[in-house]
């Protein structure tokens, strides 16, 4: 059968790539940027971030006009967020907008493309460094081209674990998150480290540098790629609480396999944030 979806994912590439240049040039001058601020304090976007996004939507629109987008500055800028069975392009310009802002080197360019609500391709480009991470459903994860494979570690003991914090920072949600890391920590797992972009802690996983990651806060353009990357690099997608992973829960647990995945999960605080497809409110 006719591979319908390698011109797309062709197209994501290049895209991503085009864009991982804008990133790369604008992070030179980053201390020009206006740096305006989102659902918190912390919650970072820069004009770069949008610029990307209206490129990539604009290049994709071009080629593929009846295709639907979810992109993380569209839906700032108030567009519904809702995945549907049709082929959407999710969309994060700048996963790790903090590090662009601060010239840390792991910024991502997000790309994951879902059909009746499943991820076919994603595509992560770690732009400053250089690293275009691809997966399509079926045929494996690469980085620039060569297989990836995800640690084979079996003992928790013996695992590096990426964690992040979301950008809620209420206390209750504060106290939760660290609870969680502190039970993490304390299991002993041999360290845990974070990326600051959700995208390539996925990532991280599939290349097998960390055994697994996990947040609560993160949104659906954050992990669509990853999540594609992960899975096809040989490893498993949970729900914090266990069970599958909802994309729109703002809930991740990537890992190695299965039973690195379920130890995590017996220390985490699964509470629940808002859910990216919740109606909006006045
Ligand atoms: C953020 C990054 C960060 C994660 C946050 C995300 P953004 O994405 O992925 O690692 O901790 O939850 O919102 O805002 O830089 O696209």
């Amino acid at each position: 059968m006719a591979d319908v979806w390698q011109s797309a994912m062709d197209h994501a590439v290049a895209v991503a790539r085009k864009a991982g240049q804008v990133v790369r040039e604008a992070v030179q001058s980053v201390h020009k940027e206006a740096v305006m601020v989102k659902s918190s304090s912390v919650d970072l976007v820069t004009q770069t971030d949008q610029k990307v996004e209206k490129l990539i939507i604009q290049s994709v629109k071009e080629k593929f006009p009846k295709h639907s987008f979810i992109g993380e500055e569209s839906v700032a800028a108030g567009e519904v967020c809702t995945l549907t069975d049709s082929p959407t392009w999710i969309i994060d310009p700048i996963d790790g907008t903090t590090n662009f802002v601060h010239t840390y080197p792991y910024v991502g360019v997000s790309i994951g493309f879902s059909v009746n609500k499943q991820v076919e391709f994603g595509v992560v480009y770690s732009c400053l460094q250089d690293q275009m991470f691809t997966a399509r459903r079926g045929k494996g994860a690469f980085c620039n081209g060569e297989p990836l494979q995800v640690s084979n570690q079996q003992d928790i003991h013996q695992a590096l674990i990426a964690a992040e914090f979301g950008s809620n920072r209420d206390v209750q949600t504060v106290e939760k998150i660290f609870s969680s890391l502190k039970k993490v920590v304390s299991i002993p797992v041999h360290g845990v480290r974070g990326a600051g972009s959700a995208a390539i802690n996925m990532c991280l996983v599939a290349s097998g540098c960390v055994e697994a990651y996990y947040e609560i806060g993160i949104h659906v353009w954050d992990i669509a790629a990853g999540s594609l990357i992960v899975s096809e690099a040989g490893g498993v997608l949970m729900d914090v609480a266990g069970g599958p992973l909802d994309l729109m829960s703002r809930r991740v647990l990537a890992a190695n396999n299965q039973k690195v995945a379920e130890r995590l999960v017996k220390e985490i605080d699964a509470f629940r944030p808002i859910r990216d497809d919740a109606p909006l409110t006045e």
